[in-house]
Order: C-alpha cells, then sequence, then structure tokens
C-alpha cells in the first residue's frame, strides 16, 4: 500500500457555494494541514504540523495552497498551434488558422507528439482532466487517449465529426464516422481514466444525417459524452438559422437529433434565449463558459445570471487555441470581468468552485474528482500564492503582513490569488497519487 502526505493549506468545496456570496458557505478550508493520500485516492486530512506515522512518505508544501486538480472542460489539443492568432472573428479563425493546423494531425506521429505536448501542458498549468476536442482524424483521438492513459489523466474526448463545411481532408461521412466511433468506444471509452465523447464539431460541419447518426450512438453505450459547440457568435447562428430552417433555434439543432442530455458538454452559449435555457436546464445539458475564447474572438458576453435564474448548469473553460491560455487562473479571472460587464460578480468560492467539484458534478463525475472527499482519486495541485513583486505585495496587504494595513478575509485573499496567478505559481502536480509535475519538469514513468 502507498501512503502519500502533504502538508500545506488544504482548499477545497464541500457542496455549491452560494451565487454572489463571499461568506465561507460550501468552501471547505484546512490551512496548515497534511493532506493524506493511499493507493492514490484521498485517504483524509490531518491538522498541524506533527507529521503522520513513519510509513507516510512526506512532502512539505507549508505556506502553499493545495487544491484539486482543475477541470477544464472545453478545449482543443491541435489548437496550441494556432493559439494568439489575428483574426477579426471566429469564421475567419477557423478557415485561416484552424482547419490548417488540424490537416496535420492526419499523420500518427504529429498527432502523439501533440497529445504528449498538450497534456504535459495542461498539468503545467494545474489542469489534471479535462474535456478534450482532437481533430477529425481517428489517430489523433488514440494519440490523445493513449497520451492520457500514460499520465493517468481523466480524460473526456472523442474524435471531431465533420461531413460537410470544412476542407476535404478534415471531412468525414456518415458511415466512415460511424465505423471510427465504434471502434474507438470499444477501445477506449472506460479505458484507464478515459471516457469517450461524440464529438460533433458544431452544427455548421454536420448534416443532418450525421447528427442522427451521433443521436443513435449516444442513445447506443451507456455512458458516452456528447460535446459540441453552440450560439457562440452572431454569423455562426445566422448560418445554423439558414441550414436548420426547421429548427426553433441553433441549441433546438442538437436537440432534435437527441444530443442534449446529462452528459452534453456545449462551449459558449451566448447567444440563447430563454427557451433554450429551459431546455438545458430540463435535458440536464452544461454550458461550457470559455470567457478568454469570447473576449479574444470578439463572440460576446456570456449571462451566468441568466443560466442561476433558470438552474443550468455552467462550468468554465480555457478553449484553447480560441481561449489565450491554459491557466484556470487567468479564465477564471476574466470570467469575473465578462460577468461585471454583465452587471453581476463572480465570487472567487464560485468560481473555484466551478472549476473543480462544480464541473466533476456537472459531468456526473462528482465521486472521482473536484475535491477532498475521502475516497476520491487524488488529482491534486500545490500552488504558490504569489509570484512576481506585485502578487507577492498583494498577498502579503491581504494577509496581514504589511504593518500598517489590516488583514483581509479569507475570500479576498483567495480573490487575489485567482486574478493574479497563473501557471507560474504551480509548484507541483499529482494525478492519482502519482507526482507528474514539478516546477520546471513533467516526471513522467514515476511511480509511488
Ligand atoms: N466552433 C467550431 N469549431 C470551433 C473551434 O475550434 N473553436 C471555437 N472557439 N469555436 C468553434
Ligand atoms: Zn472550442
Amino acid at each position: 500500500m502507498s501512503k502519500l502526505a502533504l502538508h500545506g493549506d488544504l482548499l477545497d468545496f464541500e457542496s455549491t457555494p452560494g451565487w454572489g456570496d463571499p461568506a465561507l458557505h460550501g468552501v471547505r478550508w484546512r490551512p496548515d494541514h497534511w493532506l493524506l493520500i493511499e493507493d492514490g485516492r484521498i485517504a483524509g486530512a490531518l491538522p498541524g504540523r506533527e507529521p503522520p506515522g513513519e510509513d507516510w512518505r512526506r512532502e512539505e508544501h507549508s505556506g502553499r495552497l493545495l487544491m484539486p486538480g482543475f477541470i477544464d472542460t472545453h478545449v482543443h489539443c491541435p489548437q496550441l498551434d494556432v493559439i494568439a492568432s489575428w483574426s477579426p472573428g471566429l469564421l475567419h479563425w477557423l478557415d485561416t488558422y484552424t482547419f490548417p493546423a488540424e490537416q496535420r494531425f492526419a499523420d500518427p506521429e504529429v498527432a502523439a507528439a501533440g497529445a504528449a505536448m498538450f497534456l504535459d501542458a495542461l498539468l503545467a498549468h494545474g489542469t489534471t482532466s479535462a474535456v478534450v476536442f482532437p481533430t477529425v482524424h481517428a489517430a489523433s483521438a488514440e494519440a490523445l487517449f493513449a497520451a492520457a492513459c500514460a499520465r493517468g489523466m481523466r480524460l473526456v474526448a472523442g474524435k471531431v465529426l465533420m461531413d460537410r463545411g470544412a476542407p476535404p481532408a478534415l471531412t468525414d461521412d456518415v458511415a466512415g464516422a460511424e465505423r471510427d466511433c465504434e471502434a474507438l468506444i470499444a477501445r477506449w471509452h472506460g479505458q484507464g481514466r478515459n471516457a469517450y465523447a461524440l464529438t460533433v464539431r458544431f452544427a455548421i460541419t454536420s448534416t443532418p444525417g450525421q447528427l442522427a447518426m451521433a443521436g443513435r450512438l449516444l442513445a447506443r453505450h451507456e455512458g458516452l459524452y456528447l460535446q459540441t459547440h453552440v450560439a457562440e457568435n452572431r454569423d455562426e447562428v445566422a448560418e445554423v438559422a439558414r441550414l436548420f430552417p426547421e429548427a426553433r433555434s441553433y441549441l433546438d439543432v442538437y436537440h432534435r437529433h437527441g444530443l442534449l442530455g446529462p452528459r452534453s458538454v456545449l462551449a459558449h452559449g451566448i447567444w440563447l434565449d430563454d427557451e433554450d435555457r429551459r431546455l438545458l436546464a430540463d435535458t440536464g445539458a452544461q454550458i461550457a463558459f470559455c470567457p478568454t475564447s469570447n473576449l479574444f474572438l470578439g463572440s460576446g458576453l456570456f449571462d451566468w445570471q441568466a443560466a442561476v435564474d433558470h438552474g443550468h448548469k455552467v462550468s468554465i473553460a480555457t478553449d484553447v487555441g480560441g481561449g489565450t491560455s491554459l491557466s484556470m487562473q487567468r479564465t477564471l479571472a476574466e470570467a469575473y470581468k465578462v460577468q461585471a460587464m454583465r452587471g453581476t460578480r463572480l465570487t472567487a468560492w464560485c468560481a473555484l468552485h466551478a472549476a473543480t467539484r462544480g464541473a466533476a458534478e456537472a459531468l456526473g463525475l462528482g465521486a472521482e474528482i473536484g475535491h477532498f472527499d475521502v475516497g476520491a482519486t487524488a488529482d491534486v495541485v500545490a500552488w504558490d500564492w504569489a509570484h512576481g513583486a506585485a502578487a507577492l505585495h498583494r498577498d502579503a496587504v491581504a494577509r496581514g503582513a504589511v504593518a500598517t494595513l489590516p488583514a483581509q478575509d479569507l475570500h479576498a485573499r483567495v480573490f487575489a490569488w485567482m486574478t493574479l496567478a497563473d501557471e507560474r505559481n504551480v509548484a507541483a502536480a499529482w494525478v492519482a497519487g502519482v507526482p507528474r509535475f514539478e516546477r520546471g519538469r513533467m516526471l513522467q514513468n514515476v511511480d509511488i
């Protein structure tokens, strides 16, 4: 039996924090504790510095935050090649940068190298689980699943479905795509910590026949996910209305094809109406809010308050390469600003919950990831509270280390951390209790 004890300030969530409420409701704050990990699972926590017994391997992270690894619910593996590309908007950006970049993943060697680099980058940013788009090529999904297995990571992914509206090198057809999906599901769904997602790129690039095929597969196999994009950009919405005149709305295109359910993850959801929001709530589908992408591509400002009012699920995602960073803190900081522009103020608790336990529960993975409940898989990240002169000063102010200023409450300190931190703050990351990243280097093939 392997026993690992990590010492630091433990922060996670027991339940959902109150919307707009910086009080500690739902927050589990255990400063100066040992986090106990047995055989890759959380076994408990012990207060104080007194080390647990001799049989525990101990690691000191005193003065650091220990949190569950972040969960990025929408991100594109091949798009690290095109992150930060100038563009007037989504459709131009796809045609000019994204589709050419994705064609390179037809080569299994490029796909394997891309998957390894991408997953290592996620870990180096403190993200231990993700819902990921590879490309249309079955080999790109294979590469991603294999790389996730090699790192023990929890991944939801699937080959992209596109049978129109994209370059010929990036399109499949209904029968071939169905065969590829069946083979990938048989090989990877439930293998390691992988789950398969039917991956409809968006309504513009799938025929009604392909959407129907995806709906059939979703109904046929237990526990499959569905990932796609919805209502991101106004030109896109207009094109979907032209292609699917019979549908009430963009979201309704997916509903008509049986694609909405509790394991459906739809990125963006900016240009929705209240009937769409009710449909999301009724079906249990979630919106992955992608603030850095929405700002970068000028797509619009997601209305989280309306989602709360209608009771549909929201998680947070980077959407790299439309998004401009794999850092979940940078993403949460932009989420705060987007909501501020809409007249609401996101608390650090709601933001961090959405990136950990909230995302896990939205994905139906609440028993496994996103928190430090006993029995959860020990995906853990150690974070420095501050990096760089301004953040160090701001953190000193928050904890009352600047003599002339009063100490601030925990929400103020964590909010400043969330707003100022990024991947430079990651000290170490463990996946299922195995150390996988230490500042400056990946730790591959390390077993404990
Ligand atoms: N809509 C369809 N494909 C994409 C993509 O790759 N990125 C974003 N942001 N939106 C999309
Ligand atoms: Zn996307």
